[in-house]
């Protein structure tokens, strides 16, 4: 089995890149152990809190990021970059409780994907995403992208799923090209 987290960059109720990502797990490989793991407890970095008295959530989130074996983050764009909250989280999960700690980022392998409501959604953000992990040294899948353009027109009124055919198709390439990115560490 392989232990793969995701991470929504959205924290909205009704969030697109939530169904985007709820559908990403449902068409996972079998033999994926899924998981979500959320940043909305985090505070605000500051330097000042980090270490020894840092916050039980910061701890917990970087554990969570140590504890799989790759990680999909499913994220929007905010002005044409990474959401706000997504990047205090990557800037937390950058450092160490302990002096002699390492980052879970590093080495850890990654792959980006998004949806939004305009037609080349997500694209910029996604690229700021993953050069900040790669300032980690994480290990960033460079492609297949999956960039969902008019996200909401893809999604049923009625079941609130993600049932485009063609975005399904795109999906389950990103999936097992990821399958064997993570392989290869
Ligand atoms: C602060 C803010 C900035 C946004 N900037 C962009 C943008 O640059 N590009 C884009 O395609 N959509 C942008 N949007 C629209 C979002 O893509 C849209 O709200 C989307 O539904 C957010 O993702 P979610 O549904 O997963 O929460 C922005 C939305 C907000 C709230």
């Amino acid at each position: 089995m392989k232990k793969i987290g995701f991470i929504c960059g959205s924290l909205r109720t009704g969030s697109y890149n939530k169904v985007l990502l709820n559908e990403m797990i449902r068409l996972a490989p079998k033999d994926w152990d899924t998981s979500v793991i959320s940043f909305k407890d985090l505070p605000l970095y500051n330097y000042d809190e980090e270490g020894e008295s840092e916050a039980d959530s910061v701890t917990l989130f970087r554990e969570s990021i140590h504890n799989v074996d790759g990680i999909i983050i499913v994220s929007p764009e905010y002005n044409s970059g990474i959401p706000g909250p997504l990047k205090n989280a990557i800037d937390w999960a950058s450092r160490t409780k302990h002096k002699d700690d390492k980052s879970p980022l590093i080495n850890k392998p990654f792959a980006v994907a998004g949806g939004s409501p305009g037609n080349i959604g997500t694209a910029l953000g996604q690229m700021q995403i993953r050069q900040s992990l790669l300032a980690m040294n994480a290990q960033v899948m460079a492609g297949p992208k999956l960039i969902v353009g008019r996200v909401h027109e893809k999604i049923n009124e009625d079941t609130h799923n993600l049932d485009d055919e063609r975005t399904q198709k795109h999906i389950n390439s990103f999936l097992s090209s990821f399958n064997n990115w993570v392989e290869k560490f």
